[in-house]
C-alpha cells in the first residue's frame, strides 16, 4: 500500500492542479520506497531533489493564478509554500552532510504538510479558481 494515496477528497476541481498534487504524492511515496528499501544515499538525494524541484514548480503554478486572478489570500499562501521550500531544503543539506537521515517522522512531515495544506489551503482557492475558467 502507497504510503499517501490521492482521492476524490483532495481535489480542487482543477485538472491541472490536481495532476500536479498527484504527482507529489508520487514523488513523496518513491521517497519512502526508498528509505524502505535502504536505497543508496545518491538515489535518495535524487529524490529529494526531484521533491524541491516539482514543489517549486507546482507552487509557481498556483502562484500565477493567485497573480492573475487577484487571490485575496495570496500572501499568506505563498507563505506556506515558502516554508515548505525551506524545510524541504534544509533536510536536503542536512541529510548530505550527513546530520540527518531519513526516517519515519521525515515521511509523517511530509504527508501531512501536503495532505493539510491541500485541504485547508489549496481547497479554499477552488471556487474562486472554478468561477474564473481555471481548468
Ligand atoms: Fe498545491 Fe498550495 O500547493
Amino acid at each position: 500500500m502507497a504510503w499517501i494515496e490521492w482521492d476524490d477528497s483532495l481535489s480542487v476541481g482543477v485538472f491541472t492542479i490536481d495532476a500536479q498534487h498527484k504527482k507529489l504524492f508520487r514523488i513523496i511515496n518513491d521517497l519512502h520506497e526508498a528509505m524502505l528499501k535502504r536505497l543508496s544515499d545518491l538515489k535518495i538525494g535524487e529524490i529529494i531533489k526531484e521533491l524541491e524541484y516539482y514543489s517549486k514548480y507546482h507552487f509557481k503554478t498556483e502562484e500565477s493564478y493567485f497573480e492573475e486572478l487577484n487571490y485575496y489570500d495570496k500572501y499568506q499562501h505563498k507563505m506556506e509554500h515558502k516554508k515548505f521550500i525551506e524545510d524541504v531544503k534544509k533536510f536536503e543539506n542536512d541529510y548530505k552532510k550527513g546530520v540527518t537521515s531519513l526516517s519515519i517522522d521525515v515521511m509523517d512531515y511530509l504527508k501531512n504538510w501536503l495532505i493539510n495544506h491541500i485541504k485547508i489551503n489549496d481547497q479554499k482557492y477552488s471556487k474562486t479558481f472554478i468561477e474564473r475558467g481555471i481548468k
